[in-house]
């Protein structure tokens, strides 16, 4: 096993883990999962869902990493062998993410060059829909390839992989500019957002809380999901970033501290977004709630809308998607860490051999978006990898952990340097409040996801995006665990 690496200073880890929680998820998926489900409705039960299973589930994978010092397929073994699997499983999950992830980095990639001369123009939904994706009308008319957007995925790709080319550790020094310079952008957005005419009647929409949806579990299911994809759980990143943590480190202060960011910036956003709504539904005479389609085109909807009504607009365009792009990035390759921290550990292979890897795999699956009717699968990939593969990986790491180590041992390792001390009720929380609670959501829509496609696109189509491939992430990930187990039973010494 290769020599436990370190994280140069205290802060570079807490900048590395905001940096991979921080992402396209707060700016670009947080708002329109928010949308899609109601505004105010959502996001009660989103912060409900941060704080009951959120935090306490980030711990859960810090301490997994922390105490095993082992990347996710290899402290899943620790906890037995027959675990292993879901380490691999959730490195599968997060790269089945991160192969949409980046072609979203390409589209804004593609904005930044319009912010130049503000080629959206005045209607931004027919300039994404028509001139940057040339959108078909149906899943499987899928035209050709979008050269513009092929070409903004291959060079994210490459910029992902420069950024971490000398190693994991100098991760560091790169999260101190993507993390701070967004703030100040985003701050920029609100101000102007909120001064727009009509802009009350979208905070209103998004700040409303509606106490009847509590009882709606797919509401709940889509809140856990994005906590998890927002908080970077179910990726086994934050098992591998904790791996490279000194010892005596403070978990649970870095855990509320890299939540709460989070969180904020992705209210912050929302309050851009929704208050651009307002004022785009103000415009259009329309109430807010119908002015835009809440799914993954929201954000390059509504962004160039408040970027038109800027002064300066131009350069606020290229502030902006130049710092979509440096929150992203940092997201993306922590994944890539992930799983070169996980292949390198199991299998002995060269880091930038498997990192190589993953672009090469990453370009070739995303091509299927680069088409024109990659929005459509992208929504459906984006739906199962989140709804099914990362909340699988959180539910069964809490049943791992749970029920086949010791979480008392765990909050030991990690109370004795926080300056915050765990209780006893995050065993419970994870032991006998996730499982049930998340089996419950799963068995409802997992129901509804049968009875009618996710949707309403054709059975073949949401098997194709996403049955399928969880299957075979699961079918993989039990042969790599095989083979990784194999080989240290071979007496191999990488
Ligand atoms: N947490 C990230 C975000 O919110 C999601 C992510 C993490 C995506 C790691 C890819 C890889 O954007």
């Amino acid at each position: 096993m290769g020599k436990v690496e370190t994280w140069p200073g205290r802060g570079s880890f807490v900048l590395a883990a905001i940096g991979s929680a921080i992402g396209l998820g707060n700016v670009w998926r947080f708002p329109f999962i928010a949308y899609k489900y109601g505004g105010g409705a959502f996001i009660l039960v989103y912060l409900v869902s941060l704080f009951i299973i959120g935090i306490p589930i980030l711990i859960l994978e810090f301490a997994l990493g922390y105490h095993f010092k082992s990347s996710a397929p290899g402290a899943l073994r620790r906890i037995s062998s027959r675990w292993e699997w879901l380490g691999w499983f959730a490195l599968l999950a997060g790269f089945g993410v991160v192969s949409y992830y980046v072609v979203v980095m390409g589209w804004a990639a593609n904005y930044f060059v319009y912010s130049a001369n503000l080629a959206w123009g005045e209607n931004t939904e027919s300039f994404f829909f028509n001139k940057v994706l040339n959108l078909s009308d149906s899943i499987f008319s899928i035209g050709s390839i979008r050269l513009n957007i092929l070409l903004g995925l291959i060079v994210c790709w490459v910029w992902i992989l420069l950024s971490i080319w000398k190693g994991p550790l100098t991760v560091g020094r790169v999260v101190y500019v993507t993390v701070t310079v967004p703030w100040l952008i985003l701050i920029v957005f609100v101000i102007r957002g909120v001064t727009l005419p009509g802009a009350m009647e979208g905070l209103k929409y998004y700040l409303t809380p509606n106490f009847a949806q509590l009882r709606n579990p797919e509401l709940w299911h889509a809140a856990f999901s994005q906590i998890f994809f927002t908080l970077t759980i179910g990726f086994g990143v934050m098992i591998a970033y904790a791996a490279f943590l000194p010892p005596k480190s403070d978990i649970v202060n870095n855990a509320l501290l890299i939540a709460l960011a989070d969180a904020l910036t992705a209210f912050i956003a929302g309050i851009a977004v929704f208050a651009t709504l307002g004022y785009h539904a103000y415009m259009v005479g329309k109430p807010v709630s119908e002015v835009a389609k809440g799914g993954p085109s929201l954000a390059f909807v509504v962004y160039p809308m408040i970027i038109n009504s800027l002064p300066g607009a131009r350069l606020c365009g290229l502030l902006f998607f130049a710092m979509l792009l440096t929150l992203a990035v940092d997201s993306a390759f922590s994944l890539v860490e992930a799983i070169s921290a996980g292949v390198t550990e199991r299998f002995g292979w060269r880091r930038w051999k498997v990192n190589v890897g993953i672009m090469i795999v990453g370009i070739l699956v995303g091509l299927i978006y680069t088409t024109s009717a990659g929005l459509y699968w992208l929504d459906v990939v984006d739906h199962f990898v989140t709804h099914l593969g990362l909340f699988s990986v959180a539910l069964l790491q809490c049943i791992a952990a749970g029920y086949f180590y010791s979480l008392r041992t765990l909050r030991v390792s990690i109370n004795e340097y926080s300056d915050i001390k765990l209780g006893k009720s995050w065993e419970y929380i994870i032991k006998y409040l996730v499982p049930p609670v998340s089996i419950f959501l799963l068995v409802c829509s997992l129901r509804k996801d049968i009875i009618s496609p996710y949707g309403g696109y054709p059975r073949l189509a949401t098997f194709l995006g996403g049955w399928l491939p969880i299957f075979l992430f699961v079918i993989i990930s039990i042969v790599l665990a095989r083979i990784a187990q194999k080989r240290d039973a071979g007496g191999f010494t990488p």
